[in-house]
């Protein structure tokens, strides 16, 4: 049987300048696939229909991975709804058609775990996928996430076309977002703990009681199963599960995070947690049983990953 990937084609990463796609194209080029072809949102809004379809048409690049995305937190989604389904579906639609249409051989694309359902089983399988109510604070982005995966699974059964979907835990490393109120919990906590060192302060508060247990993948991991998955996921048009759970298969408390994250940081003051303020799903964890079958597994564990990411945090000039 013939490569799926091979370090001949033309890839195109789109999003190279995000978290995850800077990831990808770092795992491409540590892997040998030196024909890269990125465009920054200033020279292609993937918005554009018809900039992309023209972008397509000269480029012709042979695989696609698709990590560009309007992401956002919980606050965002729920006052933009309409723009986290608009402009996904647009990108999504406007990258896998012109791919398809332009004769690219493969395509990756992105999705994320909130596509499943809000009390899916534990921990969470591929098959669980549509089979109950989405969490309602971030349901318009899934939704555009789930119709992404469905897109690359019809043009597979209808016309051959090689597209896969992987869904990722939640990620953290380099090139991740450390505003204030904007990002995520482990970054958040990279900044909170790093701002009481330099100030001294004797105590940092926490959201909640620390109890929920969430998994982490640091994301050049994620880079690392993308390029692997390219060269190895090609499931059957029939199999009504066409897209693959990224993650460690391990998850641990959010209190159990702080202490790694405050002993990563050096900071020696007491942790407070403020109960008044919400926890949260008590539990999301992916399984990632298929992927592990086909022979990856994460290697980066999260102490060592906190550690570099704190060093990285550090010599970035980091958003906000
Ligand atoms: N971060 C996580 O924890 C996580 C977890 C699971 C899944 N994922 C998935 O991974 C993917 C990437 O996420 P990320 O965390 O890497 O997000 P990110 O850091 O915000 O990167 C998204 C990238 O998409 C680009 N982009 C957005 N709209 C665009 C447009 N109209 N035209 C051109 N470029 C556009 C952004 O460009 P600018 O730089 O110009 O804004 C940015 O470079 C998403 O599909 C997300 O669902 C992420």
């Amino acid at each position: 049987m013939p490569d799926l990937i091979n370090p001949a084609d033309r890839f195109f990463v789109a999003g190279h300048r995000g978290m995850a796609g800077g990831a990808i194209v770092r795992a491409l080029q540590s892997q040998g696939y030196s024909q890269l072809l990125t465009a920054s949102r200033q020279e292609l809004d993937l918005e554009d229909g018809n900039a992309v379809q023209a972008w397509f048409e000269v480029n012709r690049p042979q695989v696609v991975v698709l990590a560009a995305a309007k992401v956002g937190g919980i606050y965002a989604n729920d006052t933009y709804p309409a723009d986290f389904l608009l402009c996904n579906l647009k990108i999504q639609i406007n990258v896998i058609e012109s791919a398809w249409r332009t004769g690219t051989k493969r395509l990756l694309f992105l999705g994320s775990s909130c596509i499943y359902p809000k009390f899916a089983e534990q921990p969470i399988r591929e098959e669980s996928l549509l089979t109950g109510s989405l969490e309602p604070t971030n349901e318009w982005y899934a939704i555009a996430k789930i119709a992404g995966i469905k897109l690359c699974q019809s043009l597979r059964k209808q016309h051959g076309f090689n597209a896969i979907s992987l869904m990722p835990t939640n990620l953290y490393g380099p090139g991740d977002n450390y505003h204030p109120k904007n990002s995520h919990v482990l970054p958040a906590l990279i900044r909170r703990f790093h701002e009481a060192k330099v100030a001294d302060s004797p105590n940092v508060t926490c959201w909640g009681t620390g109890s929920p247990m969430r998994e982490f993948l640091h994301v050049d991991d994620l880079g690392a199963a993308c390029v692997y998955a390219l060269e190895n996921y090609n499931p059957d048009p029939n199999d009504p599960v066409q897209h693959l759970n990224v993650g460690t298969g391990t998850d641990l408390s959010i209190k159990h995070l702080a202490e790694l994250v405050k002993s990563a940081v050096g900071f020696n003051g007491e942790i407070i947690w403020d109960h008044t303020k919400p926890d949260g799903t008590p539990k999301k964890q992916l399984n990632v049983q298929r992927i592990n079958n086909l022979g990856w597994h994460h290697k980066i564990e999260l102490r060592e990953g906190i550690a570099s990411t704190y060093n990285d945090f550090l010599t970035t000039d980091f958003r906000g």
